[in-house]
């Protein structure tokens, strides 16, 4: 892959990380007592379990905001200090957002289908995220960058989740809950086989010989 297009990618990314994640702050008025505007189904998993939804719909945003921010290379390679301070907020945010999003994945509104795709997710999310971190403080660099970027494809799934809903709209789907269905899926599996492909065929031209650019 060029370099222009990795940095193009990296860009798009990143945009559209800071665009979801800021858009996503209007649940704080859940706070003040005003719901924003959203799917039926969705108001009435928070309304009926209001601590955990939020929490989960308050704390993973930055969650997609920090990590975004730790995969551009001046920030990574310039600010050391900066990145691992990030790098601790990201966890702790996927943690809590995870665990949050773990219990409220039994309740999501397209059912048992979807509730078991969020809940997988949930999982590999804090799984993949906590060993990412170990690896960092086991200064273990090349585990820590692949289990990170897998970690960040899934939170990236909220992304592409919100990407995809017009696409189920237009198919036929007659809202979220009931593309949800598929979405719970749709949204991180094709993100987490880019990243182990993309990961495997840079292993295989660093291992050859051939310069990295961007990562
Ligand atoms: C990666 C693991 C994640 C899991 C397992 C997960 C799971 C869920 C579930 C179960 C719901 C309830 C929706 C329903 O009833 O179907 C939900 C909603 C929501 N999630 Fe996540 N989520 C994840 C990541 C994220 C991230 C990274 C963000 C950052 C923006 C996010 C933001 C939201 C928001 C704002 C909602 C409210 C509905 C909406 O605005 O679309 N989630 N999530």
């Amino acid at each position: 892959m060029g370099n222009s297009l990795r940095k193009f990618a990296l860009c798009l990314m990143t945009v559209l990380a800071i665009a979801v994640a800021l858009y996503s702050l209007r649940f704080l008025g859940a706070f003040v007592g005003q719901l924003p505007r959203m799917d039926p189904g969705i108001a009435h998993v928070v309304t009926e379990f209001p601590v955990r939804a939020l929490m989960h719909m308050v704390i993973a945003p930055v969650a997609l905001l920090v990590g975004a921010l730790q995969f551009l290379p001046r920030l990574r390679e310039r600010h050391r200090a900066w990145h691992r301070r990030l790098g601790q907020i990201y966890v702790a945010a996927c943690v809590i957002a995870g665990i949050a999003a773990l219990f409220t994945a039994p309740h999501a509104s397209g059912g048992p289908v979807a509730g078991f795709g969020f809940a997988l997710l949930a999982v590999l999310w804090i799984g993949t995220t906590l060993m990412a971190w170990r690896a960092a403080v086991r200064r273990d660099f090349a585990r820590h960058r692949l289990l990170m970027r897998l970690s960040y494809a899934m939170t990236f799934g909220a992304v592409t989740l919100r990407l995809q809903i017009p696409l189920f709209i237009m198919a036929g789907f007659s809202g979220y809950p009931a593309a949800s269905v598929w979405l719970a899926y749709t949204s991180w599996i094709p993100n987490v086989i880019a990243v182990l492909l993309f990961s495997a065929w840079q292993s295989r031209r660093s291992f050859a010989g051939a310069p990295l650019g961007v990562s």
